[in-house]
């Protein structure tokens, strides 16, 4: 195909002559083909529709998104590129969120396996299979701070945790983007939402959000950061208002912090139809002014809403948005187009990328599916089943044999006949041996019809073990499905009594987009597996966990509520001036009969639920044990800019090989602003045969420990720190070391 961006292409791309070639092209073109640069259009439709294409034509267009057929994907190009004046090519954007046909577990399940050499693998896989379709850039990774589990998109997040987030983030980003975008199978990520939309009023999904500049700085922003320096090509507004001011409008996010403070170079693209919802805020009073409020705070592209390409010529004309401001936007758009190499290569031959679903990308599913699942309870190692020990299993539930439910949430292009379900799972693996009983018992997650629970019963007396398949179906979690009860839903919880009354160990395998809360059946199951929504391949993992051909290693990227009023529950709160312990909690059964109220109060806590979480941050327990001693630090006072090691040894001492995730935690004692009681510094994920020690080191620069003080400048104290090693967020082995003035 001749390629008419002849003038603006070059093979070498580095960042001057990228800039060169923006504002070469950027001389070139018209006010009405600057804005056209800044519109995105949705081409969902199978054919693709007139408009689209003469818009398209006559430079109006920037970015597509939302179609994915490749044939298509190429016409669309070929019209930009062959037949519009300067023959810019296209973004060409979709959500590809945790793979494309061939499907990861969720993010925050891929948050689980503490593992970024995974996380940005299973990106890899993703681009490439995208890109196929002719995607060169994707809405992801979405890196909002979530410590609601009610919010639906909790799903979508990799978790409570800024430095959890932060690393999984980078490795998603050089997943999505690999070392050089013009690489085959590399495409543009986008870091989002920008910011703080993951804290929404009881997670009601796009509801308000409030937070107070220090913890935006501290808690929320870090991910972004990480993502910027690691060379993200756009990030997304957020449909959320931060203090005031929605995101799409939010001058200080967008400009102040992103560009002034964070040099950003990439691009800006709203949320869907964001721009105009700004009216809908009240922020506005109609989309004029929504187009105004939104470009003067940086918003480089409109997704879908069409509302530049119709007021913002008007607002240049007036004199109230300048040229030199657009010049800027456009900029920003062009030079992602540039990075990716779109001028040189702007057509896709899929027949030049890997084949879709390949040995490598199932087994990067796998592989994922496999670190992601969290043993949250196994009472007298229930767990692992020995199939030569068993005759029959019971495998009962409406997640047991779900393909498209195993998927979780936006999986647009997901393939779920490529899923290979627990049940189907566990018959290939031991299905020579064992007899395994299947009963559904309910249609859904959310049923309420019980009549086939007195067979699930029976079936459950007759066999040697229940695996019970419970949790949430896909489309309980995701955008706009958030839940105010965060129970197992429908009669699920009935159905294990009844299962349990048959008197066989019973094996809770959940699958679900969000933690739940699971006080209610806790003691009625001998083990459970939290598995998140697995993805493709979360049958054999599921099946080689259970059957121990491999042992759990996930570990929560987010703390598990008792029940819902502990929300938000996180494990780096605040000391508080009354700070909790077991010996100050008199819970609601225990307190007598007309008791006072003391004047001097108590601790922070519930009277109905304590202070504890059911599930810490951090918690995952294995098929072997790993025991932690002898916390050190390399000296006891390390100078500001200077390096501390901290170490432990960490022993495998139960009778299975295992990978155990290992994780450092601070505490900044006394500071400018109140720190948390523990945060996140370090993890690494080590495999140990049973019975194999290794000393575990991690570096600690001062600078890793700094923080926003009062002024909103990130400063480094001196002072004292306490720290653990440890795995999981409940840790006692501690140590202590001092940062002293360096001068
Ligand atoms: C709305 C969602 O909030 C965003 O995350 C997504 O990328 C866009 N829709 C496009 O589908």
């Amino acid at each position: 195909m001749t390629i008419m961006t002849a003038s603006f292409a070059n093979p070498k791309n580095d960042a001057a002559s990228i800039e060169r070639r923006v504002q070469a092209l950027l001389a070139e073109m018209t006010l009405a083909e600057k804005i056209g640069q800044m519109n995105q259009v949705n081409a969902s439709d199978e054919d693709m529709p007139h408009h689209l294409r003469e818009a398209i034509e006559a430079g109006r267009v920037g970015s597509v998104l939302n179609q994915v057929d490749v044939d298509t994907v190429n016409e669309l190009q070929r019209i930009a590129v062959q037949e519009s004046r300067l023959g810019i090519p296209l973004l060409v954007g979709r959500d590809v969120i945790h793979g494309f046909k061939t499907v990861m577990p969720i993010p925050l399940g891929q948050a689980a396996t503490w593992n970024p050499d995974i996380v940005r693998e299973g990106a890899r896989v993703a681009a490439r299979e995208a890109a196929t379709a002719g995607i060169n850039w994707t809405f992801a990774p979405m890196i909002d701070i979530s410590r609601d589990p009610r919010w639906g998109r909790i799903a979508e997040s990799l978790g409570e945790d800024p430095y959890l987030a932060s690393q999984l983030a980078v490795a998603m980003v050089e997943g999505f983007q690999g070392d050089d975008l013009t690489d085959a199978g590399t495409i543009a990520a986008t870091a989002k939402h920008f910011a703080g939309y993951g804290a929404s009023e009881s997670g009601r999904d796009y509801a308000t959000v409030n937070i107070p500049e220090n913890e935006l700085r501290n808690v929320h922003l870090p991910p972004f950061k990480a993502a910027v320096d690691t060379g993200v090509v756009s990030l997304m507004a957020a449909f959320s208002d931060l203090d005031g001011v929605p995101a799409t409008g939010n001058e200080f996010l967008l400009r102040d912090v992103l560009r002034d403070e964070w040099d950003f170079t990439g691009f800006v693209v709203s949320d869907w139809d964001s721009v105009r919802q700004l009216a809908i805020h009240g922020l506005t009073e109609d989309d004029r002014e929504s187009v105004y409020q939104a470009v003067t705070a940086g918003v480089d592209m409109e997704m879908a809403g069409q509302s530049y390409v119709q007021h913002l010529e008007s607002l240049i004309d007036e004199g109230r948005i300048d040229v030199a401001t657009i010049d800027a936007m456009v900029a920003n758009i062009l030079r992602a187009k540039f990075r990716l190499g779109l001028f040189e290569k702007p057509y896709t031959d899929p027949r030049a990328l890997p084949p879709i679903a390949n040995e490598h990308a199932l087994d990067t599913a796998r592989q994922a599916a496999l670190q992601s699942a969290v043993l949250l309870k196994n009472d007298h190692g229930v767990l692992p089943l020995s199939a030569n020990k068993l005759k029959s299993v019971a495998v009962i539930g409406p997640l047991a044999d779900a393909p498209y439910e195993q998927l979780g949430t936006w999986i647009f292009d997901g393939d779920r006949e490529l899923s290979i379900t627990p049940m189907h799972a566990i018959h290939s693996l031991v299905g020579h041996e064992v007899d395994v009983r299947y009963l559904r018992a309910m249609d859904n997650s959310r049923s309420r019809a019980s009549e086939a629970f007195d067979e699930a019963e029976e079936i459950a007396r007759d066999s040697d073990v229940v695996l019970l398949f419970l949790g949430e179906e896909s489309i309980l979690s995701g955008e706009a499905h958030s839940r105010a009860d965060i129970n197992l839903p429908g009669d699920q919880a009935e159905l294990v009594r009844r299962v349990k009354a048959a008197g066989k160990p019973v094996i809770a395998i959940i699958q679900a987009g969000r933690p739940l809360t699971l006080t209610n059946i806790i003691d009625d199951v001998d083990a459970i597996l939290f598995a998140w929504h697995p993805g493709t391949m979360g049958g054999p993992a599921i099946a080689e966990l259970l059957f121990g051909v491999e042992s759990p290693s996930g570990k929560l990227p987010v703390t598990f509520p008792r029940m819902v009023g502990q929300i938000p529950i996180y494990y780096s709160q605040k000391n508080t001036g009354k700070p909790p312990s077991p010996e100050t909690v008199v819970l609601i059964d225990d307190i007598d009969a007309h008791a006072p109220q003391l004047s001097t109060g108590m601790t922070a806590y519930h009277l109905d639920a304590g202070f504890t979480p059911l599930f810490p941050f951090g918690y995952g327990l294995s098929y072997t044990e790993f025991d932690y001693q002898d916390i050190r630090t390399s000296a006891e006072e390390v100078g500001l800019g200077d390096t501390l090691t901290v170490s432990a040894e960490l022993t495998n001492v139960g009778d299975f090989d295992a990978e155990e995730v290992v994780q450092l935690y601070v505490r900044d004692l006394v500071a400018n602003v109140t720190r948390p009681v523990k945060e996140l510094k370090g993890f690494r994920r080590l495999r140990l045969e049973s019975g194999q020690t290794v000393t575990v080191n991690f570096e600690l620069h001062t600078s890793d420990l700094a923080f926003f003080g009062r002024d909103m400048k990130l400063i480094n104290e001196p002072g004292k720190f306490h720290a653990w090693i440890g795995g999981s967020s409940e840790t006692q082995l501690r140590t202590e070391f001092r940062i002293i003035d360096g001068d």
